[in-house]
């Protein structure tokens, strides 16, 4: 990866693991557009590369993960160029969404507006039991452009969604939790531990399979569903063709581990 020209964002490969780190603390990691940008620089990247099994993106600093979108950016936006500011924040989101590989969103503080956005589009979201979150855009009279009025009422239903949206209210991870706005709550001196464990497990199994099932399920579901369960019997009848497949099935009945090289 030739990523060495970031300014505002940290990228770490451990063997399969990649590790994201949205680095603008001074600002409590305020997504502005450089900063956008990169992420889809360094997720094209990891996309294209085979080796990286599964990622990790967090925060940097202590107190946030990412505070929202850069609200200087926002107090000068045009309407033209405040679509295409939502727009190019989307494309980047949406490319988290369908990478291929699971993305670990590993919440280290606030995920306010384009945080809990950014960690919406993620795959699994761990939070540390401090964490705040919520989509305040309500408060500075907008409202969230980086997919956060769909993925939040997808992801946790209408009625909760848009109690969140129109309060604009910052919930604690545990009401997070109890609404399936994040998956699991840990402590701060757990938090990466628990990520890099998740990222490791999710890294050792099939990588088509693991391609397929987000894809039947990020795709899936915005089909009807009889159109979603055609696209599920055709992934199945794909991976079923896997030398993955093979080699789970052999070393189940030889009672060993199986060992997935992606093929
Ligand atoms: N965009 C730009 N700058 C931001 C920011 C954002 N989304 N969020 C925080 N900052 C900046 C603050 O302006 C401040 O800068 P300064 O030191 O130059 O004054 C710095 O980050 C620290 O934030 P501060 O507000 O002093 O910290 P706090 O602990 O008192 O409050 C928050 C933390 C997260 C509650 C508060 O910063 C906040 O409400 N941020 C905006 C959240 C938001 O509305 N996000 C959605 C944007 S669409």
């Amino acid at each position: 990866m030739t990523l060495d020209t970031l300014e505002n964002l940290l990228v770490e490969r451990d063997g399969a693991i990649a590790t994201l780190t949205i680095n603008r603390p001074k600002v409590l990691n305020a997504l502005n557009t450089q900063t956008i940008d990169e992420l889809g620089r360094a997720l094209l990247a990891i996309k294209n590369d085979d080796g990286v099994r599964a990622v990790i993106v967090t925060g940097a600093g202590e107190k946030s993960f990412v505070a929202g979108a850069d609200i200087n950016e926002l107090a000068a936006q045009t309407p033209i160029g405040g679509r295409e500011l939502a727009r190019r924040g989307q494309r980047v989101f949406d490319l988290i969404e369908h990478l291929g590989k699971p993305v670990i969103a590993a919440i280290n503080g606030y995920a306010l507006g384009g945080g809990c956005e950014l960690a919406l589009a993620c795959t699994v979201r761990i939070a540390v039991d401090t964490a705040r979150l919520g989509q305040p855009e309500i408060n500075l009279g907008i409202m969230p452009g980086y997919g956060g009025s769909q993925r939040l009422s997808r992801l946790i239903g209408r009625g909760a969604a848009l109690e969140l949206l129109l309060t604009g209210d910052q919930i604690s991870a545990a009401d997070a939790y109890r609404l399936g706005l994040v998956n699991r709550v840990v402590t701060a001196a757990n938090l990466m531990g628990e990520a890099r464990k998740l990222a490791l497990m999710l890294a050792s199994k099939a990588p088509i399979a693991v391609r397929y099932i987000l894809d039947a399920v990020n795709r899936g579901l915005e089909m009807p569903l009889p159109e979603a369960l055609d696209f599920e019997a055709t992934l199945f009848g794909l991976v079923a063709a896997t030398d993955d497949m093979r080699e789970g099935t052999k070393a189940f009945l030889e009672k060993r581990k199986a060992e997935f090289r992606g093929k």
